[in-house]
């Protein structure tokens, strides 16, 4: 069946407060949500950066209690979810508050997920799985990249399997998402650059797959706007709010960009990746974007050529084809100005023996089926050696 570009729909239920000093506003949001026990689910670096101070202070203030999960890991696996839920249920938690990176808010969604649904983890895997609605989720992101914050997906890793997996349905859309620029200050420099490229990956794969919709396109533009303008800045003084704003903007936008759209290549390829080697999602999707989007520019080059432009390239004059790589030229730029490495062999070893066996799993991603120009395993395998 062929679907009509003009016949789309955009569901967005997450309440979206925004702006520095949001996060007072906490306690008062969750008391509407009826909420009086609340699991926070964080990890002991936001801890330990204080990042949690504000949140509790909030809550009490509203007369809302609280319990604090504080073992979240990288790319959260199974038992931590098992143990976070466990907690919530021994506590009696009529509420999970995810505050950190990706990893936080994930684990809250499926903890969220976990408390009201029977079985394990594992019955819920891919898209629209989960039956019962989730306990209410709250979402506070203390880094610009994931878009955890209002999207359907939680990612869970099984560390001993190597495997990372998707957990995707409207039910784990947060209920609230605060969004407070202040708390990203403190980030350091790696990891507001690996974290802004995830968000700005997320905006590309959006803006140019074959799943793009007027309102995905206009968010994607916003947010690949402000993260070429803004990156830069956060990672030369993480204390400039104005460039935080930006990013934080740019990762939100991305999300809402990507949400109804899914990606591409590059996210189809740095799960196994990420999974595999223990690369960072956002370092994984930095080395890959450049390589990706020159296989797609073919697929797409009114759409790249728009990127480059987005980017502050110069394209006047140009074939389209000719504006189009521009865009590549501008993420290549970038990634030399923020100091991220730009082939894997840099950071880990990799063998082509090792993507051979990869590339079977990037296949299988649903990331692949709107991606502009259409992989075969051949492709994947080309991309990702390209990268090493
Ligand atoms: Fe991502």
């Amino acid at each position: 069946m062929r679907i009509d570009r003009n016949l789309f729909s955009y569901e967005m239920p997450t309440k979206i407060i925004y702006g520095t000093g949001a996060v007072v506003m906490a306690g008062q949001e969750i008391q509407r949500l009826g909420a009086n026990k609340v699991l926070l689910t964080t990890d002991q670096g936001i801890k330990g950066a204080g990042l949690l101070n504000p949140v509790t202070s909030a809550l009490a203030k509203a007369g809302i209690d609280w319990v604090v999960y504080d073992q979240v890991e990288a790319d959260s696996d199974v038992n931590i979810v098992a143990e976070a839920t466990s907690m919530a249920q021994e506590n009696q938690c009529n509420c999970v508050l995810g505050i950190g990176g990706g990893s936080s808010m994930d684990t809250a969604k499926a903890v969220a997920v976990m408390s009201t649904n029977p079985g394990s983890i594992y019955d819920y895997v891919g898209l629209d799985q989960v039956k019962n609605d989730p306990l209410p989720i709250v979402a506070i992101p203390t880094t610009a990249g994931t878009g955890s914050e209002v999207t359907i997906w939680a990612v869970i890793s099984d560390k001993k399997k190597q495997l990372k997996t998707g957990i995707g349905s409207i039910k784990m859309m947060p209920d609230l998402a605060i969004c407070d620029p202040e708390l990203t200050l403190s980030l350091p420099p790696l990891l507001t650059a690996e974290t802004g490229m995830d968000a700005l990956t997320h905006a590309i794969e959006s803006y140019v797959n074959t799943a793009t919709q007027p309102i995905s396109e206009a968010l994607a533009e916003k947010s690949i706007k402000m993260i070429a303008e803004h990156l830069r800045l956060a990672v030369a003084n993480g204390e400039d709010i104005e460039a935080r704003d930006g990013m934080l903007m740019g990762s939100l936008t991305a999300a809402l960009a990507f949400n109804e759209t899914r990606l591409g290549i590059a996210h189809a390829w740095s799960s196994p990746l990420g999974a595999y080697f223990s690369i960072s999602h956002g370092l994984a999707n930095a080395i890959l974007l450049p390589n990706v989007m020159e296989f797609n520019l073919i697929g797409a080059p009114d759409k790249y050529a728009k990127i480059a432009d987005l980017m502050g390239e110069n394209i006047s004059g140009l074939s389209i084809m000719e504006a189009a790589a521009k865009s590549v030229e501008a993420v290549r730029k970038l990634l030399i100005d923020i100091e991220l490495p730009r082939h894997f062999r840099a950071i880990i070893d990799i063998e082509e023996e090792d993507i051979i066996k990869l590339a079977e799993e990037a296949l299988k991603s649903g990331n692949n089926l709107v991606n502009p120009h259409r992989p075969d395993l051949d492709d994947l395998i080309a991309i990702c050696k390209k990268s090493l």
